[in-house]
């Protein structure tokens, strides 16, 4: 085994929200569940990337587990990463509730999990890549490219900025109205500040240096972006 150097991101240390307490990994689950159409978005994405009965599903910050758990019913085997135990162990008491077996859990995140089966058909990975500097998110990209077997797909969902930067003052002015009129109470000047979003043409430009075709790229909404990917 290879030594993680000494400046080497640590990717463990809670970031924004601290998923790490209990009582904050249910009020997540609550919360999204008012504020999202979880059926139907699982649902959508689902459907879009094409999971059949041999498909391998890796998930990076599966969070509480809705898309992993409803794959897991559809495809060969799901592996959900989170680097959140707490997180880990409520989406597995959530797969136990739903009586599913078939997703393995690993406490592990974009740039930590290894990948010991055979290579992934499908990697997902929503509301999770921006805890990561964007430095560390293109590691994470090529780390996702070399788990995906060629021509493998790759669904990547999170907050993205997607407004002219001129003048960004009074474009994140507007963004957080839009968050507000979206998503209610979230703390989005948190958000801004601690975490670490990106612009919409550089997550384009990190997706493609790392080898990835974009088929689809969707900023509808301006505060989402979901891109649907190919490994080359
Ligand atoms: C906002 S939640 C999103 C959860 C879920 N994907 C969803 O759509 O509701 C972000 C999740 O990413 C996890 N996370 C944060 N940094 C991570 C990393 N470096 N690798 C993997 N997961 C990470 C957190 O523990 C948390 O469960």
């Amino acid at each position: 085994m290879t030594e993680t150097p000494a400046w080497y991101y640590d990717e463990f240390k809670q970031i924004g929200t601290d998923y790490e307490y209990a009582d904050e990994v249910r009020r997540y689950d609550e919360r999204m569940h008012t504020l999202r159409d979880i059926p139907k978005e699982t649902a959508d994405t689902i459907a879009l990337l094409g999971i059949g009965p041999e498909s391998t599903l890796v998930e990076f910050g599966c969070g509480t587990g809705e898309l992993a758990i409803t794959a897991a019913g559809l495809c060969r085997k799901v592996h959900a990463v989170d680097i959140s135990q707490v997180m880990i162990d409520y989406a597995h008491a959530k797969a136990e509730t739903r009586g599913v077996n078939s997703v393995e859990f690993h406490r592990a995140g974009f740039l930590t999990y290894e990948h010991s089966d055979e290579p992934a058909d499908i990697v997902v990975t929503q509301l999770a890549l921006h805890h990561l500097p964007d430095f560390w998110k293109v590691v994470a990209l090529g780390r996702i490219r070399d788990i995906l077997k060629p021509g493998g797909r790759f669904f990547l969902r999170d907050v993205v900025f997607s407004f002219d930067l001129k003048n960004y003052r009074k474009a994140l002015d507007a963004w957080i109205d839009t968050v507000k009129e979206c998503c209610g109470s979230v703390n989005c000047r948190n958000h801004i500040r601690d975490e670490y979003s990106t612009t919409s043409w550089l997550m384009e430009a990190m997706l493609q240096h790392t080898g990835f075709d974009i088929i689809s790229a969707d900023y509808t909404g301006g505060v989402f972006a979901a891109y649907l990917c190919e490994k080359i």
